[in-house]
């Protein structure tokens, strides 16, 4: 069973309090997940691994802390996964970019693939996929599929907001996919909806209906 991490710094909870509210803008709603993303890229990448590095500072040498390993990947659930994506690379701006087009069909709830593009080299690097919401998980489950396929092998998942139901079907899907997110909320609504949630992410973040 895959570990759930919610990150319930105060800041985090503020912000996504705002998010949720139907009366922010567009503009607020953009913003706020850009900002979010870099609260949530700090602790989904808190145990990376360190080596050292030999390094001369104006007064001496030492042995400097530095990230061990190759970039990471970080795969962005198109379109609102882009939201955090954006503060994620400002946090780590040499990270790789993979893209995976999915849109779920508002009659199956199923998750329909329209792009995908991956760097190289996936089986040597952490991979992070992002998404705002884990809903039924059909997405990020076939997002995760995809990245697999690829060859990732080192996965964890970010998201804004969690159904347990989401979270539940993840888990029997990928068990060795670790959860990170902000809240994990009731329930879903009868048309797959998080209750209670924040709305359409991607409509919310480009504001589209
Ligand atoms: C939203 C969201 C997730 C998905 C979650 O995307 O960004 O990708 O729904 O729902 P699920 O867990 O039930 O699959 P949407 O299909 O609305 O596409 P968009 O990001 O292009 O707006
Ligand atoms: N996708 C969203 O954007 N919001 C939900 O509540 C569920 C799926």
């Amino acid at each position: 069973m895959s570990h759930v991490t919610v990150v319930d710094h105060p800041l985090v909870q503020h912000k996504l309090s705002i998010m949720r509210d139907k009366d922010t803008s567009t503009r607020g709603f953009r913003t706020l997940l850009r900002e979010i993303s870099l609260l949530l890229c700090y602790e989904v990448t808190r145990n990376l691994e360190l080596t050292t590095k030999r390094i001369e500072t104006p007064m001496q040498e030492m042995d400097a802390p530095t990230l061990k390993g190759k970039k990471l990947v970080f795969a962005s659930i198109l379109r609102a996964g882009n939201g955090l994506l954006e503060g994620m690379l400002d946090l780590v701006p040499s990270a790789r970019v993979a893209h995976v087009g999915l849109y779920r069909d508002h009659d199956t709830l199923e998750a329909i693939e329209y792009y995908y593009k991956a760097p190289e080299d996936m089986s040597d690097r952490l991979v992070i996929a992002v998404d705002p919401m884990l809903a039924t998980a059909n997405s990020a489950t076939a997002a995760i599929d995809k990245l697999k396929q690829s060859g990732a092998k080192d996965i964890r998942f970010l998201c804004l907001l969690a159904a347990p139901e989401g979270i539940a079907a993840f888990q029997e899907q990928h068990p060795d996919v670790p959860i990170f997110t902000a809240a994990i909320d009731e329930r879903l609504n009868e048309q797959g909806y998080i209750v209670p949630g924040l709305g359409d992410a991607g409509d919310r973040m480009y504001g589209t209906k």
